[in-house]
Parts: structure tokens; C-alpha cells; sequence
């Protein structure tokens, strides 16, 4: 995964999985020129439970997708796992988000004619794992978000827990060093959310895994190592 990334220095790096520098957004629409972002500098911890919080509208959507890479900053950089993101070609940057992230996104984003299972399947497809071992990690995976019974149902037969926790097993596909998560509790009751919120505790705290998500679920305050604050285009930590 190096291309022509710029690679920094590791052991500088090596317990910090995101950093960002100096970033900042700015969504232009006709004439009208809207900062979204106003230089966000932050690191988040390997293997802690990052909160982002802050007012509706205030870009963590859009900071989020910025650190996963779905969205390049007007300015800055990001490095994920000691690689820098925002210098990568389109093509490295897409290996990379699937070696190396699971997205837990707002909408679930789930393939309406295929099952559970094959919906996790899919995913673990294109990460490269086929055939009857994909069939295998894919039931082993609903298994882990408590779906063995639905594995052969499709979406529109699953409540919005169950789908949520679909998405959440597709996003574990393949153990991801880091998991991005926005909102994952918001569409879901007490208890299929309380569930959701050990499983991410549990892969954070057992797996070394570094979950980063964007959440106002008092539950999930609870279990973070730290929060930080999005308020008028910068970050406070708290
Ligand atoms: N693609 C876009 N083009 C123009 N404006 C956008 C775009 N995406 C987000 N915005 C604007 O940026 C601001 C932050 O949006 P968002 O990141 O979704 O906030 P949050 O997730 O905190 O609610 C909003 O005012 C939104 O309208
Ligand atoms: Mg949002």
C-alpha cells in the first residue's frame, strides 16, 4: 500500500490510527462559498472508542467521510495507520478503505434481493474471500451480531435492529483495523442499540480495534474512552 503515498514515520505514529492536519472543508454552491471545516487538527488512539459529537449541520458527516476517505478535505492532510489517505490515487485509496476500514453508515445500505448472509457475502467478496469460505465467515458473522436465525431472510423481512446489525456484520468483514460508524444507534430500539454498543465495545476493547462514530447516544457516551466536540468548523476536545 505504499504507491506514491507518503508513508511517516511509524513508531511516531503507531498508537495513533487517524490524524488529521490542518483540515478544512469548503462546499461551494453558484457563488455561494459555505466552510464547513476550519482547520481540524486531531489524532485518535489505537484501539479507543472516539466519539465525534456536535449540532446537527455542523460537518461531522462530512469529517467523518473526510477520514475514511470517502471525501477529499479542501485542504490538509489525514493518515490513517501511518499511510497518508489524501495523497493516494483514487485506485490505491479504494484497496486501501477495503483492507483497512468498515463503514457503519446512516441508511443501511443493504442489497434488497440478496439474504443477510449473501448481503455479508458481497463484502467479503470483493475483499477477496470466496466460496464456501465466504459462506462460512458470513454465518460466523451474523452469528457474532446475534442474526443466525436470519441469515437466509432478506432486508425487507428484518426489522430495523436486525438491518442495522446486518450492516454492522458486513462492516466487520474481514477484522478492519478500524471501524467508522455514523450514527449506527440512531434507527434502532433499546435493546437491539444496547447490543450494537457492546459489540463495538467488545471489538474495541478485545479486538484492538479503533472505532471511531459519530453518535448522541447517551449509552454509547458511556463506553468511549473520549469525545470530541464539532462546533463552528473546529474541534474541542472534552
Ligand atoms: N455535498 C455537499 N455540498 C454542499 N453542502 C454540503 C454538502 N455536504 C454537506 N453540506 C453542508 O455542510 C454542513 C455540514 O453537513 P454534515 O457534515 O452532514 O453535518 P452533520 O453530520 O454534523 O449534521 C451542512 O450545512 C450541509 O448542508
Ligand atoms: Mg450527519
Amino acid at each position: 500500500m505504499r504507491g506514491n503515498s507518503t508513508s511517516i514515520n511509524l513508531t511516531a505514529t503507531e498508537n495513533r490510527t487517524i490524524i488529521a492536519e490542518g483540515v478544512e472543508m469548503v462546499f461551494q454552491a453558484g457563488q455561494q462559498r459555505f466552510q464547513v471545516l476550519k482547520g481540524i487538527d486531531w489524532e485518535v488512539k489505537r484501539g479507543d472508542i472516539q466519539l465525534l459529537m456536535g449540532p446537527s449541520g455542523s460537518g461531522k458527516t462530512t469529517l467523518l467521510s473526510i477520514l475514511a476517505g470517502l471525501l477529499t478535505p479542501t485542504v490538509g492532510q489525514v493518515y490513517l495507520l501511518g499511510e497518508e489517505i489524501t495523497s493516494m490515487s483514487p485506485a490505491q485509496l479504494t484497496r486501501f478503505r477495503r483492507q483497512n476500514i468498515g463503514f457503519i453508515f446512516q441508511g443501511f445500505n443493504l442489497f434488497p434481493a440478496l439474504t443477510a448472509a449473501e448481503n455479508v457475502e458481497v463484502v467479503l467478496n470483493v475483499k477477496g474471500i470466496r466460496g464456501s469460505r465466504a459462506r462460512y465467515q458470513a454465518k460466523a458473522l451474523l452469528d457474532q451480531v446475534g442474526l443466525s436465525l436470519q441469515a437466509n431472510q432478506k432486508p425487507r423481512d428484518l426489522s430495523g435492529g436486525q438491518k442495522q446489525r446486518v450492516a454492522i456484520a458486513r462492516a466487520l468483514a474481514d477484522n478492519p483495523p478500524i471501524i467508522m460508524a455514523d450514527e449506527p444507534t440512531a434507527a434502532l430500539d433499546s435493546e437491539s442499540g444496547h447490543n450494537v454498543i457492546e459489540l463495538l465495545r467488545r471489538l474495541a476493547k478485545e479486538g484492538g480495534c479503533t472505532v471511531l462514530m459519530v453518535t448522541h447516544d447517551p449509552r454509547i457516551i458511556d463506553v468511549a474512552d473520549r469525545v470530541a466536540y464539532l462546533e463552528d468548523g473546529t474541534l474541542r476536545a472534552k
